[in-house]
């Protein structure tokens, strides 16, 4: 809930390409700015406190935790989230339609419940951009830092090994 009492402060920043004004309590956390002001729920929490990844959204271009970030913070600022990699994909969409990194997932089945994989895919798509031709060891130091707790991160490695080897993996959707 983003309570509305007291002082709000206006913010205008760019989200997946687009521009966004609100004005905003100043504890609001940019995890919940993107989830409730703006409806953009493929952003998801976990902890609450910079442990799981589940989070993780792009703000200039680097991967950065919105639970442990306030919106204000974001003012002026650009964010991508999951919602911003495949335009034309999603519920519904074509494989074809997808980023190269969602589509290898679901080709090497690197998701079960699903929960973990947009913070996943937006830790990856940095890390692809600044390393293109990672080894197992330098794949699995970068998604170190998210928890999945179905997987086993056996195919997740396995599907960023694939996607790096995809054109495009590295530029779409890093902003
Ligand atoms: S919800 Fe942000 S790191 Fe877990
Ligand atoms: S697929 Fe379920 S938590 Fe990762």
């Amino acid at each position: 809930m983003s309570a509305r009492q007291g002082g709000g402060v206006p913010i205008s920043l760019t989200v997946n390409g687009s521009p966004a004004s609100r004005t905003v309590e100043p504890r609001l956390l940019l995890s919940d700015f993107l989830r409730h002001d703006l409806e953009l729920t493929g952003t998801h929490v976990g902890c609450e406190h910079g442990v799981c990844g589940a989070c993780t959204v792009l703000l200039d271009g680097e991967a950065v935790r919105s639970c442990l970030l306030f919106a204000v913070q974001a003012d002026g600022h650009a964010i991508e989230t999951v919602e911003g990699l495949a335009p034309g994909g999603g519920a519904g969409g074509r494989e074809g339609d997808l980023h190269p990194l969602q589509a290898a997932f679901h080709a090497a089945h690197a998701l079960q419940c699903g929960f973990c994989t947009p913070g996943f895919l937006m830790t990856l798509v940095p890390f692809l951009r600044e390393n293109p031709d990672p080894d197992e060891h330098e794949i699995r130091e970068a998604l170190s830092g998210n928890l999945c707790r179905c997987t086993g991160y056996k195919n997740i490695v396995d599907a960023v090994a694939l996607a790096a080897r995809k054109p495009g993996a590295d530029a779409r959707g890093a902003a």
